[in-house]
């Protein structure tokens, strides 16, 4: 008798367990290291502008961990700061250079990256790469404000590749980071592909036309 009752007890505490631990409590200290951006120890991660309009490197890593996760107060932590795009050096994640050729294998990847992480709100390619439902038009479950990346009014034909993977890695000004999904050449392996959408090649933009007409200047 005793017995049984412990078991019930014991029963009853183990499917209150298992209810409550399905539950997703977000308490102020469970924060996701896997929805930040990604930086890493030997990369700048913010900039300021001197007097002489240099950039200088203001903190070039992560404050170390005080503990297993980095947190500024232990009773209000402050969540994991994203980097606004004009704290970054973003002359040099536009220089940035497709580490990979663009092999099938990585269009395979790329595209199937892109299927899952992308086209969420980005849309679907068909087969000719082409993204019906283009644009910032509302879908539902779709966040507002997407812009079209392939197409006529595509973005990806003014983006260098670093641009379109430092999108991925470390998003936008709305756009979530996607580095905590893959691998550095899954992220290139994305921006392969996105060139074979439709219009998705990058176009350098002509150069400024100069003031002595195209002549070489005087010596
Ligand atoms: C949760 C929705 C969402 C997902 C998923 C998403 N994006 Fe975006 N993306 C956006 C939004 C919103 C914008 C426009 C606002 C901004 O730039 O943050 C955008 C903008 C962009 C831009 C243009 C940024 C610029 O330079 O102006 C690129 C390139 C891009 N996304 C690529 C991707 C790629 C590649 C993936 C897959 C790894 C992806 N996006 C996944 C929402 C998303």
């Amino acid at each position: 008798m005793h017995s049984a009752k412990l078991l019930k007890a014991g029963a009853a505490t183990l499917v209150g367990g298992l209810l409550v631990s399905t539950v997703a409590v977000a308490l102020p200290w469970d924060i996701d290291m896997a929805d930040s951006q990604a930086v890493r120890g030997y990369e700048c991660w913010e900039y300021t502008v001197d007097e002489e309009g240099k950039r200088v490197c203001i903190r070039a890593m992560q404050p170390l961990p005080d503990g297993v996760v980095s947190q500024e107060h232990p009773f209000s932590p402050t969540p994991f700061k994203t980097v606004a795009p004009d704290k970054m050096d973003i002359a040099a994640w536009t220089a940035m250079k497709n580490p990979l050729e663009p092999t099938p294998e990585v269009l395979a990847t790329g595209e199937t990256m892109f299927r899952t992480y992308c086209a969420p709100c980005h849309g679907v390619p068909d087969d000719k790469g082409v993204i019906a439902n283009l644009g910032t038009v509302a879908q539902p479950g779709r966040m507002a404000g997407v812009v079209a990346l392939a197409g006529e009014t595509g973005v990806l034909s003014a983006r260098t590749d670093g641009q379109v993977y430092r999108v991925i890695r470390m998003g936008n000004a709305i756009m979530p980071p996607y580095n905590w999904a893959m691998s550095d050449d899954e992220m290139w392996s994305i921006v392969h592909y996105s060139r074979t959408l439709d219009n998705g090649q990058y176009i350098p933009p002509e150069p400024e036309p100069t003031d002595n007409g195209g002549e070489e200047a005087p010596e």
